[in-house]
């Protein structure tokens, strides 16, 4: 249940401490703190070839609960990172964050979300995804630390738009 009113916005420069201490959640699959800090800099990240967002969700409070970044390269929308600070996790938050991440995509006639998590080792992230619609494509590489990745694609010309509250 969702237990936050929707308030989703680009990141603004006080957001950035925020993304710092949470895309540390994400090192363990590799240079994500550097990959956001890039961005937070205006630097594109290596192999991040498109134009890349920041947006980050606030709950009513006005507290940071958590971000995602998301790449258009060509008719892909790109997830680069989808993360929700731990005291805010399994409120949905993650899910709007998806929610306005399809939103963006439809507006600017992206056909589909497309995004990479590990297949094993990080079971909510990939049970938040495929709950949302999208399909696991299957291997694709290995993390630097040697976890399997797969590749997950939401199409979103097949799919219908989730409606805005769940
Ligand atoms: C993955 C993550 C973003 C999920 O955020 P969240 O706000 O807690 O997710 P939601 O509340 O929207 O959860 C949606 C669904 O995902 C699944 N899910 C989320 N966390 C889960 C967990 N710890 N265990 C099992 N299922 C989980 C559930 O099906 C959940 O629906 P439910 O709560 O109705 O059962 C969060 O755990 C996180 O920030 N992890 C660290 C960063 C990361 O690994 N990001 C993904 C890589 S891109």
């Amino acid at each position: 249940m969702i237990r936050n009113t929707r308030m989703i916005r680009n990141i603004i420069p006080e957001d950035h401490n925020f993304i710092m201490q949470l895309s540390r959640r994400f090192n363990r699959f590799g240079p994500y703190e550097r990959i956001f800090m890039s961005m937070l800099n205006g630097i594109a990240p290596p192999g991040v070839t498109g134009n890349a967002n920041l947006f980050i969700h606030l709950n009513t409070a006005g507290q940071q609960t958590g971000f995602f970044a998301l790449e258009k390269k060509q008719n892909v929308g790109n997830i680069l990172g989808v993360a929700v600070d731990e005291n805010f996790r399994r409120q949905g938050i993650a899910t709007l964050l998806l929610k306005h991440a399809e939103e963006i995509a439809r507006s600017q006639e992206i056909s589909s979300l497309e995004c990479n998590t590990a297949e094993t080792e990080n079971p909510s992230a990939l049970t938040c995804f495929v709950r949302y619609g999208f399909v696991n494509m299957g291997y694709i590489g290995r993390y630097p630390e040697g976890q399997r990745a797969v590749r997950l694609r939401l199409e979103l010309e097949k799919t219908i738009a989730h409606t805005s509250t769940k």
